[in-house]
């Protein structure tokens, strides 16, 4: 992807790079469970020379499915398509290897991301109620002026 005169390019995070969990964070709070997901997953980036602009975690559920568990970009380039680019590219990269089906969960208070993963082919397929309010979050979660109680799991084919 282009935006300007600068290129961003995709690729995995090698294994003696730092993870960005200031990245990570913004997606989901909980450091705890970014590590519970993170040894089974494997981290992309979009970089521009060099700097890391965003992150997303794919984690195999089987050889045939995957789940993005995380997905974050800096905060100042928000709305410039670097989420987009990152999970097209992830579909592609998915899709060739021969994986069936993605999936991505968010919550009921995540708007702008429930319209994102909608317009990108996903679909709701199931709701985990009160996954927020019982499970790995001790603070409750605001956004939209809406509390996240609920998770909302998306799948879509490859
Ligand atoms: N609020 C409102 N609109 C949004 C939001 C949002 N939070 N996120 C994306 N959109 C819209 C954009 O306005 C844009 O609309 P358009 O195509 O009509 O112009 C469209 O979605 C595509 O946006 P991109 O620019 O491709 O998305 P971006 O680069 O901002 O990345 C992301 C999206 C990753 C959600 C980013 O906003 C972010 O890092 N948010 C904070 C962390 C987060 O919430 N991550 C997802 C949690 S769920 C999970 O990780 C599985």
């Amino acid at each position: 992807m282009i935006t300007g005169t600068t290129q961003i390019t995709f690729r995995l995070l090698a294994p003696h790079e730092p993870v960005p969990y200031h990245l990570l964070l913004i997606a989901d709070p909980s450091r705890d469970m970014i590590d519970s997901y993170l040894s089974s997953s494997r981290v992309f980036i979009a970089e521009t020379e060099g700097q890391i602009q965003g992150v997303m975690v794919i984690y195999n559920r089987t050889n045939l499915e995957v789940e993005i568990k995380n997905i974050a970009v800096e905060e100042r380039l928000h709305g410039k398509g670097i989420g987009t680019f990152l999970i097209k590219n992830g579909i592609q990269l998915c899709r060739q290897e021969g994986v069936k089906k993605m999936y991505i969960g968010t919550a009921n208070s995540s708007i702008g991301q429930l319209y994102l993963y909608q317009k990108l082919g996903f679909n709701i397929e199931e709701i985990r109620n009160n996954y927020f309010i019982n499970q790995h979050y001790p603070e409750p979660i605001f956004e939209n002026g809406i509390q996240a109680k609920h998770l909302i799991m998306l799948s879509r084919k490859l």
